[in-house]
């Protein structure tokens, strides 16, 4: 990309701005002042604009199907896989939009928009987020009452969510309950559901916001569409 166009790109000025500031000097390209209107700006060129470095990346959107028994950061110091490397052929520096626990299994965006991500997890921006959880007991209108009513966990409020139950499974002594929240607390869920006794024992997340995970199975990924992203956007103003 011609460097008034990358320089356009990256949001600091229009691409005849831009001109002037590299005919200014005010524009390095690997260190060295460029002055070259034609340069050709590749993949590892490190781009300054008034000692600012710009970002090369394009943003990036992924939508992942987290299988239990994986982490939700990009690296891990013990070692355990991670959510970043089921995306391993992304050249991008992603990381996780938020985090499921380790034992949950779900949907997990995945980006390099630092703006995106804080937008998606800022708790004022009420985007609802639909877990299945299994858990342990008979869940009925009683127990669960609770939970629509908003509830305070460990000294912290918690929002009234929306639930569901989708079967109860006598013999083995355990429901399944769909539980809407928008906000993301650590173990929030898991939380929730201990609170009224039915301690979770299995978790999933299957949609956030219009996202569902239809299409793809546990272990597989795909990339957002823009109007995925835009949606998204448009839910957490
Ligand atoms: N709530 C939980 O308890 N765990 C998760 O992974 C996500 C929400």
């Amino acid at each position: 990309m011609r460097i008034n166009q990358f320089i356009a790109h990256a949001g600091v000025a229009s691409r005849r701005k831009a001109e002037e500031l590299i005919k200014e000097g005010k524009v390095k390209v690997n260190g060295k002042k460029m002055t070259d209107l034609a340069f050709q700006v590749s993949g590892n060129d490190l781009v300054e604009v008034n000692g600012q470095q710009l970002r090369n990346e394009e943003f990036v959107y992924f939508l992942l199907n987290k299988p239990r028994g994986v982490i939700s950061s990009v690296t891990d110091d013990k070692g355990r896989p991670t959510v970043v490397e089921i995306l391993g052929g992304v050249k991008e520096r992603i990381y996780p939009v938020g985090r499921l626990d380790w034992d949950t299994s779900g949907l997990l965006i995945l980006t390099n928009d630092g703006d995106f991500a804080n937008l998606m997890t800022h708790p004022s921006h009420q985007i609802d987020k639909t877990y299945v959880a299994k858990v342990e007991g008979h869940a009925n209108k009683e127990n669960l009452r609770p939970l629509t009513l908003g509830m305070k966990i460990e000294g912290q409020k918690i929002s009234p969510a929306r639930y569901s139950i989708i079967r109860t499974e006598k013999q083995k002594n355990a429901s399944i309950v769909e539980l809407t929240i928008h906000e993301g607390h650590n173990h929030q869920v898991k939380k929730m559901f201990e609170t009224v006794g039915l301690p979770v024992q299995k978790l999933s997340r299957i949609t956030f916001g219009s996202l569902t995970l239809d299409g793809v199975p546990a272990g597989k990924y795909r990339e957002l569409t823009r109007k995925e992203v835009k949606d998204l956007m448009n839910l957490a103003k």
